[in-house]
């Protein structure tokens, strides 16, 4: 009989095309992958969802500027995607394309549907209009005027003032029923809880406006088409199509079951400036559907220089791949999500990512690996002492009530084991509880206290110290409770650096990988039947920096 996992569906949004990836992107790809790859780690049957928006005006001027058909110019983009993917280590379960056929058809189901309940209606279009955003919006909405122009509430640039023949998608009745689900968070959280309040201000002091769905195709054609039936004249609009992904790569209106599965997302990660679409016209949609809400939508924050988000048309970008050339993966993965916590804005500098590297890095953590193999070896030939010096494997040896027998005098060696052996235990509740809230600053901040506790151990107990005297027992229990704690961090540290937690897994001399062994409470005692070494190249040599 196989084994009934909890299941765990997380997305990305979707990229546009436009342009090759940067900085922006890769940090919610990264958080994505440290989400899925803790679910992976803790026994959940993860889908793991990212891909590229393919559609729109943007995408047709940039194909059209790099002389290009727009089909051959995003098959280009989307495979720099994945290339960056490949690069940063990234394991997603599914990529879609929104140009591809399963997306189409469900993108068409859903006109289908929304007409068929009357929730779409036919509507001209007589208001302004931001071409780079592909935004409609009415003079109430404007961000001032400029000559007479409208701005953009969205992006500050001057829009245009356009007539069209377009459908729309009914949302005003729904901001009461909206406001409730938000408030009640019953079916659906918006975290961080600013963000969350910020969707229920707007939507307490504006009505909704019906959304414009459709596009001319006279004046885009590069969009999904509507159903014949409904109109030969238009195309979707770009944001209603690519919402749809993350139904449409589950089955949506082709395989009912696969979406039983799967359906309700249990997280969709997206950036702070897409939230309005995911918490209001997402949602109303999927209410249109008769399809529950995602249990989460986290809007995480910018990476800024100067105080302005970084973007290819500010030219202020970071190439994350001229980063981990220097730096390595890993190092860049970490940095993204130890700098600043997930839901704020972050700056990016290199002096800052050295910094990182040399402390937590060098410094914590590889100098706590290389410490401990190297008097295991020194001490114990390579062989992690064999089971627990003292009796059962629930050593540190203190039996209940111990401390209150008055014969009793503590050993501050025994004491120490016994707290590190306490965090160890509790490592993964404390992790869980900060993953769940996407509090990854603090689940890593979290795992380096028992870095460096056990650090500290090692020059509380100074092993050199025991060695001479002969003092065996202790010592066989300083350097088990030092390979315990690396064993569990090599867990811990993997769904952010995978690669050098895989380095250090093989450096305690284990097989396989940190994520082939559940990682849950109680880990203390991994190592009661000893076990050889292999220890290896500095996990983190350190970066000389010019003074
Ligand atoms: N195509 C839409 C999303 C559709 S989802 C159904 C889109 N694409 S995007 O390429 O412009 O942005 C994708 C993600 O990258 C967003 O979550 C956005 O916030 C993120 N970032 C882009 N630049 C960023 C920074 N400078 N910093 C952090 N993330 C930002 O929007």
């Amino acid at each position: 009989m196989t084994k009934n996992l909890k299941k765990y569906y997380l997305t990305t949004p979707l990229y546009y095309v436009n342009s090759k990836p940067h900085i922006g992107h890769s940090y919610t790809e990264i958080a994505a992958d440290v989400l899925a790859r803790f679910h992976r780690l803790i026994g959940e049957d993860v889908l793991f969802l990212t891909g590229t928006d393919e559609h729109g005006q943007k995408i047709e001027r940039a194909a059209r500027d790099a002389g290009m058909t727009p089909q051959e110019f995003t098959d280009k983009v989307s495979l720099a995607f994945r290339d960056l993917w490949k690069v940063l280590n990234i394991k997603y379960d599914d990529f879609i394309r929104t140009t591809e056929p399963r997306h189409k058809k469900a993108v068409e189901m859903v006109w289908r549907k929304l007409v068929e309940k009357k929730l779409i209606y036919p509507h001209t279009y007589d208001g302004w209009y931001c071409t780079p955003d592909e935004y409609f919006f009415t003079e109430g909405f404007a961000d001032g005027f400029v000559e007479g122009k409208a701005i953009c509430p969205e992006c500050k640039r001057p829009a245009e003032k356009i007539r069209e023949d377009n459908y729309f998608f009914k949302l005003s009745e729904d901001r009461e029923w909206l406001i409730n689900e938000i408030r009640s968070g019953a079916n659906i959280k918006i975290l961080p809880e600013t963000r969350q309040n910020e969707v229920l201000g707007f939507l307490e002091n504006n009505e909704l406006q019906d959304l414009c769905i459709s596009r001319p195709k006279n004046r885009l054609a590069w969009g999904i088409p509507l159903p014949a039936e409904i109109s030969k004249d238009h195309v979707t609009y770009v944001w209603f199509d690519a919402l749809i992904n993350y139904i449409s790569a589950v089955g949506f209106g082709a395989d009912p079951k696969k979406l039983g599965k799967w359906w309700p997302a249990d997280v969709h990660i997206i950036g702070k400036d897409i939230l309005r679409h995911h918490a209001i016209y997402w949602t109303i949609l999927l209410k249109a559907l008769d399809l529950p809400l995602p249990k989460m939508i986290f809007a995480h924050g910018w990476w800024v220089q100067g105080g302005e988000k970084m973007s290819k048309s500010r030219g202020n970008v970071v190439d994350p791949v001229e980063i981990v050339k220097t730096y390595g993966v890993d190092a860049y993965r970490y940095f993204l999500l130890r700098e600043t916590p997930f839901g704020a804005d972050g700056t990016f500098s290199e002096e800052a990512l050295i910094l990182r590297f040399n402390t937590d890095l060098a410094n914590d953590l590889g100098n706590l690996l290389n410490r401990s193999l190297t008097m295991c070896e020194k001490y114990f030939e390579g062989e992690i002492p064999k089971g627990p010096p003292f009796g059962a494997f629930t050593y540190p040896m203190l039996h209940e009530g111990a401390e209150e027998d008055p014969r009793f005098t503590p050993n501050p060696i025994h004491s120490e084991a016994q707290g590190i052996c306490n965090d160890i235990n509790m490592l993964f509740a404390i992790i869980n509880e900060s993953i769940s809230r996407l509090a990854f600053t603090e689940a890593l901040r979290e795992i380096w206290n028992l870095v460096n506790r056990s650090n500290k151990f090692i020059e509380s107990s100074s092993p050199w110290i025991l060695a001479k005297q002969q003092r065996s027992e202790e010592l066989r229990l300083v350097i088990v409770t030092l390979c315990e704690a690396l064993k569990v961090l090599a867990q811990a540290v993997w769904p952010f650096m995978p690669e050098k937690a895989e380095a250090l897994w093989a450096q305690l001399g284990l097989k396989g990988k940190p994520c082939d062994v559940p990682f849950k409470d109680n880990m203390w005692g991994f190592f009661k039947d000893g076990g050889k070494i292999a220890k290896g190249a500095p996990l983190f040599p350190r970066i000389e920096t010019k003074k």
